[in-house]
């Protein structure tokens, strides 16, 4: 629980019974959260939109799960990955996002591929962990979620760092409240990771969502960062931890400017989740 002595949530500084206590007008929260950090604190009817986003991003993922088998390319899986969204009426957000132009509908990350890996034809082999990462907008709104395939016969060091990266955003989204600090997210991340010896990557973070493909705050996955927020009703935004086994730095291919690596070629593991603070804790909008 919130003490009433404890900073109050909007960043003032103030204590909270010098401040919001016990509460202002959700407009008023919205305004000043927006002021004061840039954050967009989502409305009910926002909250729905975004909601129906991420459960069609989740299907889209779902299908490509299932599709990814042994001999299958990853181009196959982009394939369906844009008629699924054309069939709905929904844009894959990655697509042409950026510069240069993102080429593809979804992220395809292979093995030493810690994010941003794009499709090509060469078939899944025995032996590859993948993330598929899936953005998609409908009616205007976004919902962004990642998971991770094993294909076959998988090594014991990419198993680990799989489950590691699975278990450090599930143990992340379990500790979500109003009144805590987004900081706090790192913390638990980086805990999880040390448990295991693995490094978290510091180049590439989660993000608030919804309204946007990508909008503040940049949600840090690293211990001691300084991106402080306090975390609010009507936040959304996404998690997304991307362990390695070996070193945390990541080197982008200079060719298509997207593709990032583990500089010392061992395996990275990434898992997703766009997530909604509510009154009391935290909905998982992409489950
Ligand atoms: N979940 C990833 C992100 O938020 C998706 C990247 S799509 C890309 O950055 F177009 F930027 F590659
Ligand atoms: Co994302």
């Amino acid at each position: 629980m919130t003490s009433r002595n404890d900073p109050c949530w909007c960043g003032s500084n103030k204590k909270w019974k010098k401040c919001h206590y016990p509460e202002k007008s959700r407009l008023n929260t919205r305004k000043e959260y927006k002021e004061r950090h840039g954050i967009l604190l989502k409305t009910e009817e926002e909250i729905i939109g975004i909601r129906n986003a991420c459960q069609f991003a989740k299907s889209v993922l779902q299908e490509l799960v299932s599709a990814a088998k042994k001999g299958v390319t990853t181009n196959t899986l982009d394939a369906l990955c844009r008629r699924l969204h054309k069939e709905k009426g929904a844009i894959p957000a990655a697509l042409n996002y950026g510069s240069p132009p993102y080429p593809c509908a979804a992220c395809f990350s292979l093995n030493e591929v810690i994010c941003h890996g794009i499709a090509d034809d060469r078939p899944l082999e025995n032996g590859d962990i993948m993330n598929i990462d899936i953005a998609s907008i409908v009616d205007g709104y976004y919902g962004d979620l990642s998971t991770m395939v094993m294909i076959g016969e998988v090594s014991e060091e990419k198993k680990k760092v799989v489950a590691c990266a699975k278990t450090s955003l599930d143990e992340s989204i379990k500790i979500l409240k109003p009144g805590m600090d987004l900081r706090e997210i790192g913390q638990v991340i980086e805990r999880e990771a040390a448990k295991e010896g693995f490094s978290v990557v510091h180049q590439f973070v989660g993000h608030g969502v919804g309204l946007h493909f990508h909008e503040a705050p940049q949600v840090c996955h690293h211990a001691n960062n300084h991106k402080t927020a306090p975390l609010v009703e009507g936040m959304t935004f996404t998690i997304e931890p991307m362990i390695n086994a070996g070193r945390p730095d990541a080197v982008i291919d200079p060719k298509d400017q997207w593709t990032a690596r583990t500089i010392d070629g061992k395996p990275s593991a990434q898992f997703e989740h766009t997530v909604l603070i509510t009154k009391t804790g935290y909905e998982i909008l992409t489950v």
